[in-house]
Parts: C-alpha cells; structure tokens; sequence
C-alpha cells in the first residue's frame, strides 16, 4: 500500500480527460494535477522548450510527494518521456504506447487515422510504435494545431470550434479510416464533434483514457495502491495561468467541485 497521491501534468486542461478516467476506474487514488495553461499550447514549440517546461511540471509534483507521474500530455510524452522515466526511481507513465495498442486493438481494416498536435505529429511517434507492433497497418497522421487553444479558451461547444473541426478534419474525409487517435489529451473534450464529422463508423481512441489501464497495472505490480480505509481522495490542482478558468473548465469536464490554486513554476 502506498497512500501518496498521483502526479499528473498537461501543458494545460487536457490532462483532466485522463484524470476522469483515473476517477472512475480507480476511485480510491489521489491525484495532484498541474497544467501549465500559461504557456499552452506546447504543441508548435521547439522540442528543446517543451522538454524544458515539462522538466519544470516534473518538479513540481515531485515537491508534492507523488508515487508516480502520469504525463498526461503526449506532445510531452513524445519529447521527454523516455528521459524522464529514465531519471526517475518512481513509475513514470506516458500516454501514446496505450494509445498505439488500443488503436490497433479497434482497427478491422488496417487504416488508422492519427490527429495531434503539430509537434506530435511531425515527432510521428505513432506512426513508429503501431508499425512496430503491427507492421502492415497504415497510418494517416494530421496535426490539429487549432483544436487545444479552443479547449484551453473554453470554446467547445461554440460555433467556432464546429467549423475548426469540420475544416481541420476535412483531409481526412476520403481516407476511408476505420479508428482515429485522438492523440492529444485536450481531444476528447471535442470528442463529440470529433465523432459527428468522422462518422459513427469511426471508432475514436483516447489515448489519456487508455493508459489508465496501464496506471492500474504498475499500482498493482509495485504494490502501491491507496489504501480503501484512507478516507475519501482529497485531489489538488494546480495551474500556472488563471484558477477560475480552470475551475470552470475541470468542474464541467469532471462533474465535481474542486479547489484549484495558481501557482508560479
Ligand atoms: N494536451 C497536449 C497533448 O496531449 C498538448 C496540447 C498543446 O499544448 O499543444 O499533446
């Protein structure tokens, strides 16, 4: 038993989508999250500064005594996971290898779609570990650099963000996919219109979600989970840009209320 909380980091909200899913599945852990919406997006940086600022979220929540780090990001994870995990004595969890997996898992037809952000994309780490695990699908990547700044802003269900994701997604309309990665944790917030352009033949993957399996697994393997008789999770968030906007963002997405501080990296 390990009653400690989980560390989970995002340039900004989009980690919240897999922290919903930790909650549901995992009710008994606790989570300290910290997004850095002050400086989102990642995705159109230079590798050298997102390694750098996710270096900076790492510390952070190694400050608040975490028993494992979730980077809950996958531009992050593209760039800087391996080395963290490296540098790292405790489990250190990214979000594209169980993202790759379920996508394959999904797909009938070999044809599989992958959308993130321009950083993700142009790294083509997914293309690289679904064709490791399975040579002969094919892979049809397409940055979104449009979509995080409209769930950052709180824009999902504007008429902007339909016609950001009806245009950005129009290359892929004659790809004839039969799974789409939604390779980015700020995606399923848009996961709705995502599906409504694609089409319901479309199977949508979601990358946060699918490693908390994996986050399950390594708490079982290394005997560190929280304990059920620890009392109820008292979760902390924290963001480098204004809590309010945060708030309203995480309290709609996590159907719960939660206290949220700002706090200087
Ligand atoms: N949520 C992030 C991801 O999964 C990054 C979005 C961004 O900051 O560009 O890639």
């Amino acid at each position: 038993m390990d009653n400690r909380p989980i560390g989970f980091l995002d340039s900004g909200v989009g980690g919240l989508t897999v922290v919903r899913e930790l909650i549901r599945q995992l009710p008994q852990e606790e989570v300290v999250y910290v997004g850095d919406s002050a400086r989102a997006p990642y995705g159109p940086r230079p590798a050298e500064q997102i390694r750098e600022f996710t270096w900076q979220l790492v510390r952070f929540l190694l400050t608040k005594n975490v028993k494992m780090i979730v980077i809950a990001c996958n531009t992050a994870t593209a760039i800087v996971w391996e080395e963290i995990k490296e540098k790292l004595d405790i489990p250190v969890i990214g979000v594209i290898l169980p993202g790759a997996g379920a996508a394959i898992k999904a797909s009938q037809t070999g044809r599989i779609g992958v959308i993130g952000t321009p950083m993700t994309i142009q790294s083509d780490i997914y293309r690289e570990k679904i064709q490791f695990l399975a040579p002969q699908i094919e892979v049809i990547s397409l940055a979104c650099p449009r979509f995080a700044p409209l769930v950052e802003s709180n824009e999902i269900n504007s008429s902007l963000a339909k016609k950001v994701v009806y245009e950005s997604l129009a290359p892929l309309a004659e790809a004839e996919l039969d799974t789409l990665v939604l390779g980015c944790t700020h995606y399923p917030l848009l996961g709705a219109l995502i599906q409504r352009v694609m089409g319901s033949n479309v199977s949508l993957i979601d990358s946060g979600a699918e490693c908390v399996r994996d986050i399950s697994v390594l708490l079982n393997y290394f005997q560190l989970n929280r304990s059920w008789s620890a009392g109820s999770s008292r979760h902390q968030f924290y963001t480098t840009a204004s809590a309010k906007s945060f708030q309203d963002i995480a309290e709609s997405w996590l159907k719960q209320t939660i206290d949220v501080e700002h706090v200087d990296l």
